[in-house]
């Protein structure tokens, strides 16, 4: 019922059937969902307006989110929801402070600039440590400093920006604490939970999120469709730009309610069912890289009882001798398994896993602005759905003891490599857009 799902790709040995982990950048669709968009584009345009309502009730109970404290508003991906509550705050005056956004290392792109941006507002990063996740007594110490003991002046912290669920560690802070400590110094929570919502039971109320933000294309709907949570009397843009907002064109109908149908899909295959399935894969796959010699994991290495909560499906890591571009690669072209390498738009915490320090930062940063083709070399990523198979991480593990071959084979698998981005172009390409 995926759509791709067993789509042979042209390999080094012949067409195979492709293994999708990279499921941490879009989630594939499934045609139920694709169906929806179908159905709703055929449906007159009053019945369109009818849609919009229901899918923020079932978003609602999805995350449980009641909507009497919440307003739930569809955007069109996570990035367009955080930079909203960004320019919101823009709109807050307050003379008597000077306010500061408190943010972490692990964030993804999207969830800092929008912080570090703003103005009037000072950005403010916190440490994380190298498995990815925030030092409690860190966040609460800091809180502290500046809004109870107010050391820095007027300086006040009135949000904590955080990922939910980490796009480079796998690494799922705990958000009840965050809440907790973060509130009860008067700070506002932001969670990020474009890689938690399809992964993990997500539970708005129980953590007293005050805004969270995730993209349908995470969560097995298509492209195109964001959703922003914020408790209700937060978003105090002034009324003559809030009804901008609300009337500014027509709404992306298709698109919300094919995530309202994927919320309902993950809701009856069950949020419990999906992590517990995710975490197996999970736990297989960090056990086999465990016994290759040639691999480093980054992050938490084993996942067990204790910590079921601590880690998703996400696992990046690197070949001791090449570079991410060529294990990944290598992945593609013997085998037919997408993979990511590179930075993942979280180049802070990556520079944090490779333990690069000021100087070598620098000297990287000459070399980029010198040479601008030139990219960071970051890590190989793999991120699971809850369609992967534990014979695919089993392909997946021999695929990268296989790449341990000699320097023969690979150059001759780099002409095969030639020839197959030559037939992807010229078939693909072509039969799209005919
Ligand atoms: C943690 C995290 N936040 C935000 C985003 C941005 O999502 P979008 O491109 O849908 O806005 C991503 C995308 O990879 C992500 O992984």
């Amino acid at each position: 019922m995926l759509i791709g799902y067993n789509k042979t790709v042209p390999t080094t040995t012949g067409n195979k059937a492709f293994i999708n982990f990279d499921n941490g950048a879009s989630t594939p669709t499934f045609i139920p969902i694709w169906n929806t968009v179908w159905n709703v584009w055929q449906q007159p345009e009053i019945l369109h307006k009818e849609m919009i309502p229901e899918v923020k009730t079932i978003c609602s109970k999805f995350l449980n989110a009641p909507e009497s404290i919440y307003d739930i508003l569809f955007t069109s991906n996570t990035t367009e929801a955080i930079n909203l509550v960004a320019e919101n705050l823009s709109f807050a005056e307050n003379k008597e402070i000077e306010p500061v956004v408190l943010n972490t290392y692990l964030e993804h792109n999207s969830n800092e600039l929008p912080w570090r941006n703003i103005s009037g507002h000072k950005h403010l990063p916190l440490s994380v440590d190298s498995d990815g996740f925030i030092n409690l007594p860190e966040l609460e110490a800091t809180l502290k400093a500046y809004n109870k003991d107010c050391i820095y002046g007027k300086q006040r912290i009135i949000m904590v920006a955080v990922t939910g669920a980490s796009n480079v560690m796998g690494s799922y802070n705990n958000l009840e604490e965050i809440s907790r400590i973060a509130h009860h110094y008067k700070a506002q929570l932001l969670v990020d939970a474009a890689q938690m919502v399809a992964h993990k039971k997500t539970d708005v109320l129980l953590c007293n999120i005050d805004y969270l933000a995730f993209s349908a294309h995470k969560t097995y709907a298509p492209f195109g469709t964001g959703v922003l949570l914020a408790k209700k009397e937060l978003l105090n843009f002034p009324q003559s730009i809030k009804q901008q907002i609300i009337q500014s064109g027509e709404a992306n109908v298709g698109g919300i309610a094919a995530l309202g149908k994927a919320l309902l899909l993950l809701e009856k295959i069950g949020m419990h069912t999906i992590s517990s399935y995710e975490k197996l894969l999970t736990s297989h796959v960090l056990n086999g890289l465990a016994k290759n010699e040639n691999i480093s994991v980054f992050g938490l290495k084993q996942i067990d009882a204790s910590i079921t909560e601590n880690k998703g499906g996400v696992i990046v890591f690197i070949a001791k001798n090449a570079l991410p571009s060529k294990t990944a690669n290598q992945l593609a072209f013997n085998e037919g398994i997408g993979v990511r390498y590179g930075c993942h738009c979280a180049h802070i915490m990556v520079k944090k896993i490779h333990n690069i320090g000021p100087g070598l930062e620098k000297f990287q940063g000459l070399i980029t602005r010198l040479f601008p083709k030139v990219k960071l070399p970051g890590v190989v990523r793999i991120s699971f759905g809850i369609y992967n198979t534990i014979t695919e991480v089993d392909t997946f593990l021999e695929s990268l003891e296989e790449s341990n071959i000699s320097k023969k084979e690979i150059i001759n698998k780099a002409t095969n490599k030639k020839q197959i981005i030559e037939l992807i172009k010229q078939e693909t390409i072509k039969k799209i857009f005919n």
